[in-house]
């Protein structure tokens, strides 16, 4: 189903004010029904229509990439930004991009996704998506097509303590979005299929006096 643009950036602006006050002060917010069921039901056909295309996720980027499936087992799918579902919800993380820059002067510079598929036992183990002053990840999102009945959890911890912060059991409209330098999270193995997008807004850091290349 088609989503009024309008209307999903005014149901998405308290998401937005979520988001605002997890920057400013936990580092971490857990946002339930953030994303319209409309535009995540349009987000879980188009996953599901491109199943053959997914690979097994890497860890790192590009050549360096290594495939690592003691670490991870979730087959993974780039946006490339075609189809009203794709487009819509990279229009309400560019609402999110915005407010944060506006804010925070923090700099965030694009956004890059993808969506994440894990059968039946899959996992990704206990990780950090950037490491300091070695990566442009800022901030990292999470964002639930689905609903599975148990499995497959998310576990965020800080790096002080083992014990976690928060669990957060996948749900169809969650968006779950935090500082990447900051928490470390796994994925507990998933129960029965699990479809969600990650996501991280960067900088343009440069490394090694080399631009990051995309993705
Ligand atoms: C990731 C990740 C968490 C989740 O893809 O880097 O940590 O709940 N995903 O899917
Ligand atoms: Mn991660």
């Amino acid at each position: 189903m088609l989503v009024n643009i309008e209307q999903l950036n005014s149901a998405f602006e308290s998401a937005v004010d979520n988001v605002l006050n997890a920057v400013a002060e936990s580092g971490y917010a857990i946002i339930e029904q953030a994303i319209p069921l409309a535009l995540i039901n349009d987000l879980l056909l188009d996953c599901q229509h491109q199943q053959d295309q997914f690979v097994a996720a890497g860890i790192g980027r590009q050549q360096a990439q290594q495939l690592n499936s003691q670490i991870r087992k979730d087959k993974t799918l780039w946006f490339n930004g075609k189809g009203h579902a794709q487009q819509q919800y990279l229009e309400l993380m560019g609402n999110i991009q915005q407010a944060v820059n506006r804010h925070f002067y923090l700099g965030l510079f694009d956004y890059e996704c993808h969506y994440a598929t894990y059968q039946q036992g899959d996992f990704y183990q206990k990780h950090l998506d950037a490491f300091k002053g070695r990566s442009n990840r800022v901030l990292t999102t999470v964002c639930y097509l689905n609903t599975p009945a148990s499995g497959g959890e998310l576990v965020i911890y800080d790096q002080t303590s083992p014990k976690p912060l928060a669990h957060v059991a996948p749900k169809a409209g969650t968006l779950v979005i935090f500082e990447s330098e900051r928490f470390p999270h796994e994925v507990l193995a998933a129960q029965s299929l699990r479809h969600s997008i990650a996501g991280w807004f960067r900088t343009n850091n440069s490394l090694a006096g080399m631009i990051d290349p995309a993705q």
